[in-house]
């Protein structure tokens, strides 16, 4: 997902835009740049491939005058291969840009004005928004009403951060179905993609909506809406600090983030009575849980639980499938949207659907004033804090544990309300506490090709949780299986050493994964048992095993998955990962 930073006010600009994009390299990119405007009324781009230290590298060797004004782009490639000339911000005679999202008609565009003659140079859709501004530009010079007039021919989605060369005290914004956020402070704003970017200055922040226009200025910010009308938007406050987006000392966000679980976990339940109780999910006929990767992930858990507790049907459907698809959706659908980053388009394009189609919505989301949450009827937030390792940890729990919250009010068991609420302790000292047992497995495995998980009821979701952990931090080919469900097929794939990881947390159905785990081991599968407690394994029909702590059907993925969170971790430390940042992923996926 790119990353935006604009700038205008009383400090360095090329200082303050090189500060935003460090914030904003969780997103995920592949190259970067900064366009300012120096004293002299002087423009200068300076664009890098490859990370932020090197477009600093550049900078620092680039004679760069005093400048109060810039924009500053970290690209996610979606048009064009990573390198310098598709690299943001772009320029076409009087405007300049940056851009997040994407125009899905450039090509016709584009065609359009090189029928006016316009010359492209680079392979954007990007670059086309820009010559399209400028092509409107030379007509309108208006210029909210020139940006109004060019955008309502993109279709898409777009984040656009715009300098005009006649007037380079101004940054202008406005947004379709990308974030965009506007840091108010004293002789000084900010444009951006997230209130990281400019948290070290101010605070305070307005949300940009859907179709609405920024021009923002050193002293003044003003809002119009879709009909270029003057509105007022309201000034947020972020409730959470700088310190959030540091690592604390620990070596990874990801290590973190996988270790402030325990306290995400307790704050989420102890909402239960004041916020989830009166919650009342079991008047819908059924439920859709709609999300990608890791949500769709937390959405499995959510599905077993459901139906196992309020007995009402749940299709867990993969956001970017369901929008194509018949849904299904009645007039007593629940369809329930999972994402951390409130900003995945799939989801965002299924939420909407949704809602055309008259289900309620009912979104669970961790970034405050998201996209997402914003779209859906009601929204519950997490609150887990930023999540800044591109691999969630926290943001799945935290969503599981939400899923939980709302079958509570039908379970009334005291034991399984007592565990959750000492969940943390369970947690940190018995599952988190448990490093060199995942440095263990790690050193058994992060050599290997394949890696197969398997499990039986929520041991499977988890798997799949699992499986996607270590595939996306550590590059290790992986796939999460039903336990029984390997014999058809699959199982010709296990050989000698071949690792299977195997969950067996339920004893309604422990017997059967153990017989399922020796069938992989008599074909010579290295078998990583991971148990509870409560289950006594005296055959030895594994190689390594794991035992956690014993819990009900409820909490057990809230315990295994921390486990596997960091076997991943340890896994992708032995091969010298990218852990924060894996190769090709962004944090939160803006475009289809
Ligand atoms: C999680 O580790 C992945 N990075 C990815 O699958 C993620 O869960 C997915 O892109 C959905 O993101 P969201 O929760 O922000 O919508």
């Amino acid at each position: 997902m790119c990353g935006i930073i604009g700038y205008v006010g009383k400090q360095n600009a090329t200082n303050m835009l090189l500060h935003g994009l460090k914030k904003l390299e969780y997103r995920g990119y592949d190259s970067s740049g900064i366009a300012i405007i120096d004293s002299y009324n002087n423009f200068q781009i300076i664009k890098s491939i490859g990370k932020i230290s090197e477009l600093e590298f550049k900078i620092n060797n680039n004679t760069i005058q005093k400048n109060n004004i810039g924009i500053g782009h970290t690209r996610w490639a979606t048009h064009g291969i990573p390198n310098e000339v598709n690299a943001h911000p772009h320029e076409c005679g009087d405007v300049i840009l940056v851009h997040n999202g994407i125009i899905e008609n450039y090509i016709e565009i584009k065609q359009e004005l090189e029928k006016e003659n316009v010359e492209f140079y680079t392979q954007t859709d990007t670059e086309v928004a820009c010559a399209y501004i400028n092509f409107i530009y030379s007509k309108e010079k208006d210029k909210i009403k020139c940006i109004k007039e060019a955008t309502k021919h993109f279709k898409g989605s777009y984040a656009l951060s715009i300098i005009f060369k006649d007037d380079i005290n101004t940054i202008y914004a406005t947004r379709l179905n990308s974030p965009l956020v506007i840091g108010i402070s004293k002789d000084e704003n900010f444009v951006s993609s997230d209130v990281s970017a400019f948290l070290k200055f101010t605070n305070k922040y307005i949300l940009l909506n859907h179709l609405e226009y920024a021009k923002v200025s050193k002293d003044n910010v003003t809002i119009y809406n879709d009909n270029l009308e003057i509105i007022q938007n309201t000034i947020n406050i972020a409730n959470w600090s700088e310190s959030e987006y540091e690592k604390s000392g620990y070596d990874h966000f990801m290590l973190k983030e996988i270790y402030e679980q325990p306290k995400v976990l307790k704050n989420i339940f102890n909402r239960y009575e004041n916020e989830f109780k009166d919650i009342d999910i079991s008047k819908y006929s059924n439920i859709h849980i709609v999300a990608c990767g890791s949500a769709m992930h937390a959405g499995l858990i959510g599905k077993y639980l459901i139906e196992n507790y309020l007995n009402i049907p749940v299709n867990v459907e993969i956001a970017s499938e369901y929008r194509y698809k018949n849904t299904l959706i009645n007039n007593n659908t629940l369809v329930i949207i999972l994402s951390q980053s409130g900003e995945t388009a799939d989801t965002l394009a299924a939420l909407k659907i949704a809602k055309e189609k008259n289900a309620t919505t009912l979104a669970i989301v961790n970034v405050v004033g998201s996209s997402i949450s914003r779209e859906a009827d009601k929204t519950i937030y997490t609150y887990a804090g930023p999540e800044i390792a591109v691999a969630t940890t926290k943001g799945y729990t935290s969503q599981v544990a939400i899923l939980i919250s709302l079958i509570l009010n039908k379970i009334n068991d005291q034991k399984v309300l007592n565990e959750l609420n000492n969940i943390d302790n369970i947690l940190t000292n018995s599952v988190l506490n448990k490093i060199e047992e995942f440095k263990d497995i790690a050193d058994k495995i992060y050599n290997k090709n394949d890696i197969f998980f398997i499990g039986r009821g929520i041991d499977y979701a988890t798997c799949m949780e699992g499986s996607l952990k270590l595939k996306e931090i550590s590059y290790i080919h992986s796939e999460a299986y039903p336990a029984g469900e390997l014999k058809h097929g699959t199982i010709s794939l296990i050989e000698d050493f071949t690792p299977v990881i195997a969950i067996a947390t339920d004893k309604n159905i422990y017997e059967k994964t153990i017989s399922n785990i020796k069938e992989t081991k008599a074909r010579g599968a290295y078998v990583i048992f991971i148990t509870t407690e409560e289950f006594d394994t005296t055959d030895k029909f594994y190689d390594i095993k794991l035992v956690l702590p014993k819990t009900s059907n409820i909490s057990s993925s809230l315990i295994v998955i921390p486990a596997l969170q960091l076997i991943s971790y340890y896994t992708a430390k032995n091969k010298n990962c990218d852990i924060d940042k894996p190769k090709n992923l962004a944090k939160s996926v803006t475009v289809e």
